[in-house]
């Protein structure tokens, strides 16, 4: 069997799951996931231009934002409050009964398609093709934890409790997908969610909740907060009524969290430093196109992404792998995607610190084999680079930059580049492409990684298929993975079944 047709699996070391329970998942869940749009097809490419062509001036979520406006404590005690009381109602519910709203809502974020690709294109400047799969990925939660939901009512060694009032603090650059994610595991689970909007993308945000209220889900048990993150950000994570926040973003965040509430229920997916492993057993031509899709997608703004593409061996001396890693950085089609060619969209803000460093500034020994640039006046849209010649332990070795660059290790052999791989304080996400099982074999055992891909690029984890969550500084708090068997199962609390003697 050929390894390049080996599915990818959900690996991590830390969790429970082995190899066999984890194929004994992907063989018996009920699941589809929801299909992307085909660009192949002539009808959806005009589909693609008309959504592209409305996000130009949108004012798409721009409503349910300026109500959600909350500038005193008293207002957001008070929406704290009635989602407490409908949280009550709502955990209540038969199992079965949350699993139809769930099935709902996943059609009706589907029927939103888009509207949603429209405002993450406005706002977040995101592609029309990465805004696609976010929207498959929101609908896969909602159908996957449907699922999850109706299993709950079956589960007799023990009584599932709900929580009241789930708080979910998103952030930009999965605008739609990760908050559905987070917001619909804990309806789910039968608690209410507070959703606050990351600042820089919140009307995506608010579309993907309009979806959720259309569906029948009470505007009180998913109720969209706009608040500063000072003393009201405070506030929210601190309140009594709130038993659990799901925080995705920087792992200070998770901390500045828990500094607050050292007691907090906290489900936090963190920073990350990602690299793909490149073995001279590879398919070189599916390494460097899978590098460049993981370091570049989404201009590099995913906590998924490929920050470091590591050599072993002969493949650092390839002067074809080079000329192939370079040649289609060069030519990747960067520019705002209401021009539907646009590859790489702009960066969500003007570069500060250390990303306008790591775009700007070369460490000892590093040169650049592509130089990133400035296109644009805006300072948001940036050509990618690549920098080779990355020492061991250098900054940017262990940095996570959050932008367009790739950098190039290169290591005598596989021991070596899983060192490598591992010498960062993240573990997020991980690659290896190589031919050869005793390769793959020795990696899977060495690597310190959440999510493992082989032979594949290492973002986009599908719902299901590939679990997502981190290991080290990747993840704060409870960690179980989202999309997986057991997220839901972790947004409660498990009480004994008493039994008659
Ligand atoms: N789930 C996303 C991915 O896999 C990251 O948040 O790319």
């Amino acid at each position: 069997e050929s390894l390049a047709l080996m599915p990818t699996l959900d690996l991590s070391p830390r969790r429970t799951q082995d190899r066999a329970s984890v194929l004994e998942i992907a063989a018996d869940v009920g699941f589809d996931n929801e299909a992307d749009t085909d660009p192949s097809l002539a009808a959806n490419r005009d589909w693609g231009r008309r959504v592209l062509e409305r996000s130009a001036d949108s004012r798409l979520g721009a409503g349910s934002i300026a109500s959600a406006l909350v500038t005193d404590a008293e207002t957001l005690d008070q929406r704290i409050a009635l989602a407490a009381h409908r949280g009550a109602e709502w955990g209540s519910t038969p199992g079965a009964e949350r699993a139809r709203l769930l099935h709902d809502a996943g059609d009706v974020l589907a029927a939103f398609r888009g509207r949603l690709v429209e405002v993450m294109a406005s706002e977040a400047g995101k592609t029309i093709a990465e805004a696609d799969v976010e929207v498959s990925e929101a609908v896969d939660f909602a159908h996957y934890y449907a699922e999850r939901a109706a299993e709950l009512d079956a589960i007799d060694e023990a009584v599932f409790v709900p929580s009241r009032v789930t708080v979910v603090t998103p952030p930009w650059n999965f605008p739609v997908a990760i908050p559905a994610g987070s917001v619909l595991a804990a309806l789910a689970a039968g608690s209410a969610v507070i959703i606050k909007p990351a600042p820089q993308a919140k009307r995506s945000g608010a579309v993907m909740v309009e979806a959720l209220w259309e569906a029948g889900v009470p505007r009180d048990l998913v109720t969209l907060v706009d608040i500063e993150e000072g003393d009201l950000g405070r506030r929210l994570v601190t309140h009594p009524d709130v038993d659990r926040v799901i925080l995705t973003g920087g792992w200070e965040t998770a901390e500045l969290f828990r500094s607050w509430r050292p007691d907090l229920d906290l489900h936090a997916e963190t920073s990350g430093k990602n690299a793909i492993i490149v073995t001279p057993s590879a398919d070189l031509d599916l390494a460097a196109a899978d590098v460049v899709r993981s370091a570049f997608g989404h201009a590099g703004q995913k906590c998924s992404a490929a920050s470091l593409v590591i050599l072993v061996g002969s493949v650092g001396r390839s002067e074809r792998f080079r000329r192939q890693l370079v040649d289609s950085v060069r030519t990747l089609r960067v520019g705002y995607p209401q021009d539907a060619t646009s590859i790489m969209g702009p960066l969500i803000e003007p570069p500060r610190g250390k990303l306008l460093r790591g775009l700007t500034e070369l460490g000892d020994g590093e040169e650049w084999l592509v130089e990133p640039q400035r296109l644009d006046e805006t300072g948001r849209l940036w050509s990618p680079g690549v920098r080779t010649g990355v020492r061991p332990g250098s900054e940017f070795h262990r940095t996570e930059y959050f932008g367009p660059i790739l950098g190039v290790m290169t290591a005598r052999d596989l021991d070596e580049a899983i060192a490598l791989q591992n010498g960062t304080e993240y573990g997020l996400t991980a690659g290896i492409h190589s031919l050869d099982p005793a390769e793959v074999a020795q990696w899977i055992d060495g690597v310190e990684a959440g999510n493992l891909y082989v032979n594949r690029g290492i973002t986009g984890a599908i719902v299901q298929r590939q679990p997502f969550g981190g290991w080290k500084r990747s993840t704060v708090g409870t960690g179980t993975k989202a999309g997986g068997p057991n997220y839901v199962l972790t947004l409660g609390e498990w009480s004994p079944v008493e039994r008659e003697p």
